[in-house]
């Protein structure tokens, strides 16, 4: 039987990724809406919309990501991350369907030095991190039927990321300076969406009702945004010598966490799901941005 799938900020990397791979999953009919034809931050309209049409599925992509701009622009940063989340969370609620949120590591502080599980203390050091935190917040108030994952170093064929920013820098610099000393686990959006598309294909939502409904996702393995660049580098067969710096010595306005790698035995075992090493799916998003721009 055909479920109704909504996917909000439908042309952001996430959101992309997700339409990508759809044609493997026939029994989702999607409905893409980004800002133009669902502003989340317009409280009528968003009202307005799910009087129209209901939904089996929301898939939240739409979200402030400026992590730097958010210093400066609390406000809307926290109407999308958070109150946008509690409008949307209360009509899914309401309507009986299924809210699949994303959220994001910058909600931990970075100074654990242990694999954060889903239940560890939050302490973001950012704007973003702040108004993120709220949105789980506010989603867990709510409480609709549905989860909420947690993503880190989120990167894909689409939009802007770090991996495309190397690869157009690479082209025109023979070096370049990246910080060794934040520590994560980068996530292609590509095996982000295949997560999403599998874990609401399981049906199991109702049976985790008892369960937190946090998780967290990102590929397997770890590195520093160094060995990132470097492994960028290597494959596309880019000729950049890649320095390793300090944070300190490349500020920015937002403060990000040293070490935000988090622990995904819960996914995997609820969802029996196997995700990929990062090296091999880094590879994969750099061979289809190369064939594409060929
Ligand atoms: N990117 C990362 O490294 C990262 C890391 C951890 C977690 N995450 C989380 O993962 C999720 C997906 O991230 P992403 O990288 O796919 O984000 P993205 O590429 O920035 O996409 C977000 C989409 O939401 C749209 N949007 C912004 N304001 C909106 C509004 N008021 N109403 C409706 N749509 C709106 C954006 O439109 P505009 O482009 O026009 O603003 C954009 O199309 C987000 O929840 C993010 O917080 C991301």
């Amino acid at each position: 039987m055909t479920k109704s799938v909504l996917i909000t900020g439908a042309k952001g990397q996430l959101g992309l990724s997700l339409q990508a791979i759809a044609t493997q999953f026939p029994e989702f009919q999607l409905t893409c809406v980004d800002i133009d034809e669902l502003d989340l931050c317009n409280v009528p309209s968003v009202d307005n919309f799910f009087k129209e049409q209901t939904f089996d599925f929301i898939i939240n992509c739409a979200a402030y990501t400026a992590v730097d701009k958010a210093e400066s622009e609390a406000d809307l940063a926290d109407q999308i991350n958070h109150l946008a989340v509690k409008q949307v969370s209360r009509i899914a609620k309401q309507q009986k369907s299924a809210l699949i949120h994303i959220s994001t590591d910058y909600v931990f502080n970075g100074q654990h030095f242990q694999p954060y599980i889903e239940s560890d203390p939050v302490d973001p050091q950012s704007v973003y991190g702040v108004t993120k935190l709220e949105g789980e917040r506010a989603f867990q108030e709510e409480s609709p039927e549905g989860i909420i994952i947690r993503t880190s170093w989120l990167y894909s064929e689409f939009g802007h990321n770090f991996v495309k920013s190397m690869l157009r820098l690479g082209k025109n610099r023979d070096r370049l300076q990246v910080i060794y000393d934040q520590i994560g686990t980068p996530t292609y959006a590509g095996d982000l969406a295949q997560a999403i598309f599998t874990i609401i294909q399981s049906g199991t939502f109702e049976q985790l009702k008892n369960n937190s409904q946090l998780y967290h996702y990102s590929n397997e393995g770890v590195c520093s945004w160094y060995d990132f660049a470097q492994y960028i580098f290597e494959i596309s067969q880019t000729c950049c010598h890649v320095q390793p710096i300090e944070s300190k010595d490349y500020p920015t306005a937002a403060q990000r966490p040293f070490y935000s790698l988090m622990n995904k035995a819960k996914i995997k075992s609820h969802f029996n799901l196997e995700i990929p090493y990062w090296k091999d799916s880094l590879a994969q998003c750099i061979q289809n941005i190369q064939e594409e721009t060929l």
